[in-house]
């Protein structure tokens, strides 16, 4: 139906008090799971990669494979660039035909952050219709080439986050809040609501205008993700869950098939196991029908 970048689909989930699943795909299986979860259940969708599984595949091939399928999809679609440290590849990517760009700074000090990530912004609105997240703090674990040990994670701001806003002109924003990449090491992951809540006060109090977004969606326990939203979280962004569902969807068909070599019905399995992932998610997050 439509091809979105996501600050569009995203203002209209903040006001709804819903959120839109954000899932990184690291192929076209994957990403096909993630359209029919969508399609099924009328949601709009974010689809992201990181830095490597878009080298990998190439901005062109990926972003061809994106257009067709939106083409035909009857839902709302955005191609995300998750993570990019390179203000360059977050411009090639751009050029490409990705419709929202995270460039990450967030680990060069404040001033660095501000000045890289507002080069990306106004590259991306003299582009076209590309929104851009900037994050701001530091989210603990591994997400691609980012690596953060739990102790080095910082956490944003409010009002600091407001002044980050205003000077990048940054269309959507990641606050560091407690969250982390990868699995949690337990089952009640300390999460800052209330920063959460405060600075989606300060920005979105007076009118949603920047929307936020929740990293580490992987593991949330549903009450969190619930209680995220009500805060102002309005992209959650899932990779880990999908990564592990692919590899275990691909072990247990061939454990099951030892003697059977047709990689179409490896597929297959794949695509529905990662349907059935990310259709939990879209319920979860109250996407449901507002395609
Ligand atoms: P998880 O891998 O924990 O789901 O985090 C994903 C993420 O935040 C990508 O930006």
């Amino acid at each position: 139906m439509s091809i979105v970048n996501a600050k569009e689909i995203m203002v209209e989930a903040a006001k709804g008090k819903y959120a839109i699943g954000a899932f990184n795909i690291t192929d076209l299986v994957q990403l096909e799971g993630v359209v029919d979860a969508a399609v099924e259940l009328k949601s709009p969708v974010i689809i992201q990669t990181s830095v490597k599984p878009s080298k990998f595949l190439g901005t062109e091939v990926l972003v061809a494979i994106f257009r067709t399928i939106a083409a035909s999809a009857p839902v709302p679609i955005c191609l995300h660039l998750d993570h990019c440290t390179e203000v360059a590849y977050c411009k090639t990517c751009a050029d490409a035909g990705y419709t929202n760009i995270m460039i990450d700074a967030s680990k060069q000090p404040y001033d660095g952050n501000i000045a890289q990530t507002k080069e990306v912004v106004d590259y991306c609105h003299k582009a076209g219709n590309i929104s851009v997240e900037g994050e701001l703090g530091t989210v603990s674990g591994v997400e691609d080439q980012i690596k953060v040990a739990e102790d080095e994670a910082q956490l944003a701001n409010p009002e600091q986050a407001v002044k980050f806003v205003e000077a990048t002109g940054v269309d959507i924003f990641a606050p560091a809040i407690g969250t982390a990449h990868g699995v949690y090491k337990t089952k009640n992951p300390k999460i800052d609501f209330e920063r959460l809540g405060k600075i989606n006060q300060l920005l979105n109090g007076g009118g949603v205008k920047t929307p936020l977004v929740v990293h580490g969606g992987t593991g949330l326990p549903e009450d969190y993700i619930k209680k995220l939203i009500e805060m102002g979280g309005a992209k959650f962004n899932v990779s880990t869950e999908l990564k592990h569902t692919l590899i275990d969807a691909k072990y247990e068909y061939l454990s099951a098939h030892r003697d059977e070599y047709d990689p179409g019905k490896v597929d297959v399995a794949v695509r529905d196991a990662i349907r059935k992932a990310v259709s939990h998610w879209i319920q979860m997050l109250g996407s449901a029908g507002k395609a």
